[in-house]
């Protein structure tokens, strides 16, 4: 993926969210519609904590993503990549840091009660309900949606046409990459105001993985901001504004996409020199 591609990405169309990241067909009497214009849209900011009562796995970890943007987490196994992700989730207890939304603090929050307040995710393992058709998986996603929810299926077969082609096949017997474009399109039948996403290329050829990342951008374009964990750290820095490296969970390296993949110690150590 090129820089060109970078500066021209996705398309023109701003039907699956409102233009300012905001976007949401459901009406929503509590928005608090840029609380902190300044801010990251969403920030896990110093995030500390592990799993149950064991040990800490994230020591004052950051991450974050701004408006309009893609933001993307690399950094090697068992860094605490999907433990960070899970946290900014609220799946995780975190011990201190705090975890806000478009300026609220949301620390305290159940993840459906963030699903609510417009966070989508699609985690790294069990993404899918394998045994049901793609059509039904996208209906689960729609769950919270007490309106029309069939504009939003429409926008996203629009985005993943091979979905609509496969839409009464079980999406257990997809390809990984179409299992992972039904992953992306449950998550976005929520029409999220941020989508986070664990590894969406993981397991997928290369070509398969430049076409997710097109659509991924094609995503953000609609003015979603992207929040990603990815292994393949050079392509995925390509198309990051904002690039950040963990390890052992801990804040490594922070920086634009551009920087990181120029910085020398960043490239020797994660990126293949
Ligand atoms: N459910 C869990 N219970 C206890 N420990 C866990 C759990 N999930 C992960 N861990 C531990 O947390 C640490 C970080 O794991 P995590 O899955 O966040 O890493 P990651 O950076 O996402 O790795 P990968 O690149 O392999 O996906 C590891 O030491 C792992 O063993
Ligand atoms: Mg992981």
């Amino acid at each position: 993926m090129t820089n060109d591609a970078y500066s021209d990405r996705g398309n023109k169309d701003r039907s699956i969210a409102n233009a300012d990241g905001q976007g949401s067909a459901i009406p929503k009497s509590t928005d608090k519609a840029h609380a902190s214009p300044g801010g990251p849209f969403l920030i896990g900011d110093a995030m500390t904590g592990g799993y149950g009562t064991g040990p800490d796995i994230l020591h004052s970890c950051t991450i974050a993503v701004e408006r309009g943007q893609i933001a993307v987490i690399v950094g090697p196994n068992g860094a605490g990549k999907s433990t960070a992700m899970k946290a900014v989730f609220g799946m995780l207890n975190v011990r201190s840091g705090h975890v806000k939304l478009d300026g609220e603090d949301i620390t305290g929050l159940s993840p459906q009660a963030r699903v609510a307040k417009g966070m989508g995710f699609v985690p790294q393992t069990s993404n899918i309900f394998t045994t049901m058709t793609v059509e039904e998986n996208l209906e689960m996603g729609a769950f919270i949606r007490r309106d029309d929810f069939r504009g939003t299926m429409a926008q996203v077969y629009d985005l993943f046409p091979i979905l609509k082609d496969k839409r009464h096949q079980a999406a257990g017997e997809l390809s990984g990459g179409q299992r992972q474009q039904v992953a992306v399109g449950r998550a976005l039948m929520t029409q999220p105001k941020v989508l986070m996403l664990d590894e969406p290329t993981a397991g997928v050829s290369p070509i398969v993985m430049d076409e997710l990342f097109d659509r991924i951008i094609e995503v953000a374009r609609t003015g979603i901001p992207i929040l990603m964990v990815e292994q393949n750290a050079r392509q995925a820095l390509e198309i990051a504004d904002k690039g950040y490296v963990l390890v052992q969970g801990r804040n490594a390296y922070t920086g634009t996409g551009k920087e990181l993949l120029a910085d020398p110690e960043v490239r020797r150590s994660f990126l293949g020199g």
